[in-house]
């Protein structure tokens, strides 16, 4: 069910990963409906073009960027502060950056990349723009999971996945994550007017898995039929943004715009707690 036109003026939205795949098309989506959107991305030029065609394309002129390398934790911080300063109000937080790496890389704080990007990236960000979400009279903070969510496991005792490594695995364990910090996040803001959702955007054809090899990413794309275009996959994340039909779920773990469950894992209590002080540590948010 669709809202009114322009129901997201005034909004703040920030958008991670807007400059390709599902992220472009939800800001593209958010502009539409009179959002303010913050596209936000690693790349200064894309984030530029990005902007300009999207206030080309909906005729919003409210649309800026802020580049940060999001898998560098010091480029986190930096980016929450100019956030913070510039937009004290926050409304909509999509946490849709993120990649699959195949083979094991690591990122500028030695951590290991699908971790860094696809979890403590997020967990950072989140936590030091949570007062200004506070502030909206409903924020709403939308983290893009993944169905290989279900297939991961915490290795608590390896975290940084140094031994045995293998790149579904590492991004598995790092969607999970990221779904066991969206559940505890829900439970910690439930008495506030923020919501907190995660979603699997579906086997969606973007640029997704390209970093891993040109050839082995074309001969995927050739093979695989099912994939849903860009649009279709950003539609559950414009949905959890924008629709007032969600205003007051959260907790929740979304796919094709229907609140469904997530792994049991994912609502592990013990696990949660764990992961959350872990993730404190590593990123040292409090500081
Ligand atoms: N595609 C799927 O089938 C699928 C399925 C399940 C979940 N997902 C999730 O959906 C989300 C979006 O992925 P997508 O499919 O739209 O892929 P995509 O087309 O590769 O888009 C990823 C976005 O994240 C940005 N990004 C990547 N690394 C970054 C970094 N270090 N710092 C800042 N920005 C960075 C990219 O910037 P550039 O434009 O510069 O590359 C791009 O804007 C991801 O979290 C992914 O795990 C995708």
């Amino acid at each position: 069910m669709s809202d009114s036109n322009k129901s997201m003026s005034k909004k703040i939205c920030i958008i991670t990963g807007a400059t390709s795949g599902i992220g472009k098309e939800t800001a593209f989506a958010l502009a539409e409906k009179g959002g303010s959107v913050i596209v936000v991305s690693r790349n200064d030029k894309k984030c530029i073009s990005t902007v300009k065609a999207i206030k080309k394309k909906t005729g919003n002129n409210h649309v800026d960027h802020i580049s940060a390398d999001l898998s560098d934790l010091k480029q986190v911080r930096n980016l929450a502060r100019q956030l913070k300063e510039k937009y004290p109000c926050i409304d909509v937080l999509i946490n849709n950056a993120g990649g699959y790496f195949k083979t094991r890389l690591e990122t500028v704080d030695d951590y290991e990349m699908n971790f860094a990007l696809n979890h403590l990236s997020p967990f950072l960000l989140t936590n030091l723009l949570i007062d200004n979400l506070k502030e909206s009279s409903q924020g709403r903070i939308i983290n893009v999971s993944s169905s290989a969510h279900f297939k991961g496991k915490i290795k608590f005792e390896d975290l940084q996945l140094q031994n045995d490594f293998n790149g579904f695995n590492a991004y598995a364990q790092s969607k999970l994550a990221l779904t066991l910090f969206n559940h505890k996040l829900a439970e910690q803001l439930k008495d506030t007017n923020v919501t907190v959702n995660a979603l699997h955007p579906g086997l969606v054809a973007t640029n997704f898995g390209k970093n891993n090899g040109l050839l082995r990413f074309y001969v995927r794309r050739l093979l695989n039929k099912n994939e849903i275009t860009p649009l279709e996959g950003s539609k559950t994340i414009t949905y959890l943004a924008s629709s007032a039909e969600v205003a007051e779920i959260t907790g929740g773990y979304f796919e094709k715009e229907k609140n469904t469950k997530s792994s049991d894992n994912s609502y592990n209590q013990e696990l949660s707690k764990k992961l959350w002080e872990v993730s404190e540590t590593l990123t040292n948010v409090s500081s």
